[in-house]
């Protein structure tokens, strides 16, 4: 799947954001090396720290589907920006070589790597 298709999936999902709080709608379209997308936006509550970004609603919807290996998630919010630490943690944890493209409501967008975004990250190795 191309990039803009991907992009155009997380901007459908972004339509879905419960953000009554912060006015801040987060999409996110997950695409898994099986071919299968799942998607995701924020889903806020107003026990605020309840709420859940975009990127881990998709990875849990993925996980909890069977998925484990992920090629690339596509972001999208207004201006385009980066996803937050924990989300960056998520999804290291499924594979440091996901490509993290990030768009913004114009459909422009860039392209991370996911160590580039989180670089000496702690990981099951360091477990051992
Ligand atoms: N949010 C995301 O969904 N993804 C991110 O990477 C950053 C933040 C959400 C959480 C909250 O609902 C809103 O954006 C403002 O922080």
């Amino acid at each position: 799947m191309d990039y803009d298709s991907l992009i155009a999936k997380a901007m459908a999902a972004r339509e879905k954001a419960h953000a009554p709080y912060s006015q801040f709608a987060v999409g996110a379209a997950l695409l898994a090396k099986s071919g299968r997308v799942y998607t995701g936006c924020n889903v806020e509550n107003a026990s605020y720290g309840l709420s859940i970004c975009a990127e881990r609603t998709a990875v849990f919807k993925a996980v909890s589907e069977g998925e484990r290996d992920f090629e690339a998630i596509a972001v999208v919010t207004d201006k385009g920006v980066t996803p937050c630490g924990a989300c960056r943690q998520v999804l290291m944890e499924f594979g440091e070589d996901i490509r993290v493209i990030v768009a913004d409501e114009a459909g422009g967008y860039r392209v991370f790597g996911l160590q580039e975004l989180l670089p000496e990250a702690f990981n099951s190795e360091d477990l051992k």
